[in-house]
């Protein structure tokens, strides 16, 4: 039976007003749940236009349908309309007032839209009417804790938790609590009750990382545990805080510096003028200045904290400044931008890491191209007032060239003005004229060490710099030369100095025999001119028996009889520049480390990151995976990443590194997917319609047509960190030898090498726990029939490529 409804104002829906149709005919009441489960399932699907399009018929045959009021809220909901839901939630109520859900989503609608007294009111009535409905419970105590009223949502948390027992999100959210009011022996016992009916996740991995992490400090130590749990819910905020807060307590504490800034990827931000908000930008700054950790997935954080995203209009209003000049004045009136632009912890982003975000890009390269410019108008030299606010914004725009390898778009006019540039800075020099910041503009177009005329000049100027400061010169300002000389160090140590010890640590790496396969010397070509990947920092583990390493990555699988010996040797089969083997150095104790690659340049680059970094336990070598056989030594362990698809005949690599086992010995290996590098093809094939090179020019105006692309696959490219910079744009979508597999080819490779499969390692784009939940029938996640459906479904979970441990079967 369609439900009555009085008469009522004309509804609206999102805003369109509804049209006032009489129902055209009376319809089955079964018609009307079919109507209503299809536009859910549409909706489900996120086909929401047709979902829409379905609830409102069902508004057209019965007006006022409770139901599809309701559903048509919740779209509204999710097209962040909080005032149309509320009206249609509204609507729903009146049609049936009895309903718990509909006063929960109004409380939602409300609580979106900004009104929290009115969304408490709804909430309430919802507990009210059905006391066995959890949600509106969850919703009044977050509504609680952001509005900083900590008792209430303990309150309501605690009545809900003695109601649903079984239920970890109560337990998990008193813990929220308690750490917002800084109880931490409140949270732990919470986290303590959570574990016991906590199925999921890496708890049981907790207990050797807390021993092993030697932590003093017993409440440095409960919040660390407190955090690894929230990861676990994926509460990335309460787990930042969490580690920030033990780095409080224990400045000295690295893991939670490393945990903070992975938590910190995936992070909805704390509200401006808060303590928490305070707290983690600090720990931002700290965890920036830091090399032992990995910063990469920093940059969204930093673009928030560092105030970058409140100052859009302002950003607007610059690109709207047609003349250099204009932009110029405008950048350094505007405190909002400039303040954004200098704040420390962007120019240390700057400094560290790869910015990948197009829109900060594009300001960057429109700052690098004012500066440029301005400079050559004037003959190389700018007012004071731009040095003294722009100095350090320019120095770190040479940092980030240098990390992103150059990769900027560079304009015929700006190359214009680079011509002319390089002879006004000799001549400035021997003028004895400032000459740093035309210095460090230059910097963020080229590295210094590919301009012979300039790298002598620079490195006696900073004999010279350094002797006129400490003789506190009174002609000039004495703070500007300290500033200007620490600005023109760390430029010369990254550009000049480190490249050259490179090159002289090249002498000394042995090599295994000459490389003469024709593909093998075509890659090693492309590694020797684009190492990859240029990195400055990097996650160190603790040190673990690579055994629960393995256990860790395959989980939820448990393998049976995994026996890795002591003193294990393991062969890093295509090491890169080091991330690689260091990475493993530092967690697999007890281990030493071959490490082999074909390019002697990012053979070096590594060495020298190793040397730096006090990781004396690897052997680096230049050798080709072909020729391996020739080392006479067997493995324990052997690790390929990203390696075996570059070569001619993956499968014959392969073959190589399985002879290197001992019997029962374990890989981990890397390969590319071909269903989640659908975008990489499509780039393949644009790259040999319009002939782009693989040389910095051609990796830049390819760069520039995908941008300007309007095609969705090819602009899903811009996601993918490796486009941020030439040598991992090279790697990704130049590559002179590139093979791609599929999960049926995987499962036909183990049986021809004898392998026992056994997991996926997970990363940021593979939740195995959502496999687990689609496939319960599989808890080990091991069925790659499962695998191949599943990757349909989600072709971007092995973005990042296929990567697995498999064991040697047969003992040889
Ligand atoms: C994409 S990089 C991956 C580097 C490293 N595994 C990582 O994950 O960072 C591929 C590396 O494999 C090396 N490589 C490719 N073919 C090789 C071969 N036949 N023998 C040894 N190294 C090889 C290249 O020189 C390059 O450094």
């Amino acid at each position: 039976m369609p439900v009555k409804t009085k008469k009522r104002k004309k509804t609206k829906v999102f805003g369109i007003a509804q049209k006032k149709k009489a129902p055209q005919e009376k319809v089955r009441a079964d018609e009307v749940l079919r109507l209503l489960g299809q536009g859910a399932t549409f909706h489900s699907q996120g086909h929401l236009l047709q979902a829409k399009e379905t609830y409102l018929t069902v508004l057209h045959h019965v007006p006022g349908h409770a139901d599809a009021n309701h559903m048509l809220g919740l779209l509204a909901l999710q097209a962040e309309n909080p005032n149309a839901a509320i009206d249609l939630f509204r609507n729903a109520i009146v049609s049936n007032p009895k309903e718990a859900e509909y006063y929960n989503s109004l409380g939602i609608a409300f609580k979106d839209g900004q009104r929290p007294m009115e969304a408490s009111i709804n909430f309430k009535k919802a507990m009210a009417l059905n006391t066995n409905y959890k949600e509106p419970y969850l919703h009044l105590a977050a509504l609680n804790i952001d509005s900083g009223d900590f008792s209430a949502a303990e309150h309501c948390l605690k009545s809900a938790a003695d109601c649903f027992q079984d239920d970890a999100q109560f337990w998990l959210r008193l813990s929220i609590v308690y750490i917002e009011k800084g109880d931490i022996e409140g949270a732990y016992s919470n986290i303590v009750k959570l574990r016991a009916f906590y199925k999921k996740g890496y708890a049981e991995f907790y207990g050797i990382e807390l021993d092993v992490i030697g932590v003093s400090n017993e409440d440095a130590k409960k919040l660390y545990a407190i955090g690894r749990v929230f990861e676990d819910f994926k509460e990335q905020r309460y787990a930042s805080l969490c580690f920030a807060k033990a780095i409080v307590i224990d400045p000295d504490f690295r893991f939670s510096y490393e945990r903070f800034s992975r938590a910190c990827s995936s992070n909805k931000m704390f509200d401006a003028d808060s303590d928490n908000y305070r707290l983690v930008e600090k720990t931002l700054l700290a965890c920036l200045e830091r090399n032992d950790i990995g910063l990469d997935g920093l940059v969204k954080s930093v673009l928030f904290y560092s105030g970058m995203e409140n100052v859009d209009a302002e950003i607007n209003a610059f690109h709207s400044k047609k003349g250099s000049e204009d932009a110029l004045v405008y950048l350094i009136t505007n405190n909002a931008l400039l303040n954004a632009l200098t704040a420390p912890l962007f120019l240390l982003l700057l400094n560290k890491t790869i910015i990948n975000d197009i829109a900060i890009e594009t300001l960057l390269c429109r700052v690098r191209k004012i500066m440029l410019l301005a400079l050559y108008s004037s003959g190389g030299s700018v007012c004071s007032l731009v040095e003294r606010h722009l100095l350090a914004l320019v120095a770190a725009l040479a940092h980030q060239g240098f990390w992103n390898e150059y990769v900027y778009d560079v304009s015929d006019e700006e190359n214009t003005a680079l011509v002319k540039l390089k002879p006004l800075i000799i001549e400035k020099y021997r003028n004895q004229d400032e000459f740093v910041l035309p210095l460090l503009v230059l910097a963020g177009y080229q590295s210094l060490d590919t301009c012979p005329e300039l790298k002598d000049l620079v490195l006696s100027a900073q004999r010279c710099n350094s002797t006129m400061a400490n003789s506190n010169n009174n002609m000039i300002n004495s703070n500007l030369i300290i500033d200007n000389n620490e600005m023109l160090d760390s430029i010369i140590k990254l550009h000049i100095e480190q490249p050259a010890r490179e090159r002289e640590m090249a002498k000394n790496i042995r090599q295994l025999s000459k490389i003469d396969d024709v593909t093998s010397t075509l890659v090693r070509q492309q590694y020797e001119e684009n190492p990859y990947p240029r990195w400055a920092s990097i996650q160190q583990g603790y040190p673990k028996p690579i055994e629960v390493q393995l256990r860790m990555d395959v989980y939820p699988n448990k393998p049976q009889n995994i026996v890795v010996a002591k003193s294990s040797r393991v062969l890093i089969a295509g090491c890169g520049t080091g991330k690689q083997p260091i990475q493993c150095a530092t967690n697999y104790a007890d281990s030493s480390l071959l490490a082999v690659d074909l390019s002697l340049a990012s053979l070096s680059y590594a060495q020298r990151q190793a040397k730096s970094m006090g990781v004396d336990k690897i052997e680096f070598m230049q050798a080709d995976i072909l020729n391996l056989v020739q080392l006479n030594e067997r493995f324990d362990v052997i690790e390929s990443m990203g390696v075996l698809h570059h070569m001619k005949d993956p499968l014959k690599g392969l073959g190589v590194l399985v002879r290197l086992l001992k019997p029962g010995g374990l890989m981990k290996i890397g390969l590319y997917s071909e269903l989640a590098r659908k975008n990489v093809v499509r780039a393949r094939e644009l790259i040999s319609e319009k002939n782009f090179s693989a040389t910095i020019e051609g990796i830049r105006a390819c760069r520039q047509a995908i941008m300007k692309s309007s095609d969705s696959v090819l602009q899903s490219l811009m996601q993918w960190p490796d486009f941020y910079s030439s040598s991992m744009l090279r790697d990704l979508i130049f590559h002179t030898q590139e093979h791609r597999f599929t999960i049926h080819q995987l499962r036909n490779i183990f049986e021809m090498f004898d392998l026992e499969f056994l997991g996926f390692v997970s990363n940021s784009s593979l939740d195995k726990s959502n496999y687990v939940q689609q496939y319960p029938q599989d808890p080990g996640a091991l069925s790659l029939d499962n695998w191949q459906l599943y990757e349909e479904i989600h072709p971007d979970c092995f973005a990042g490529m296929y990567k697995f441990w498999v064991r040697q079967r047969k003992t040889n």
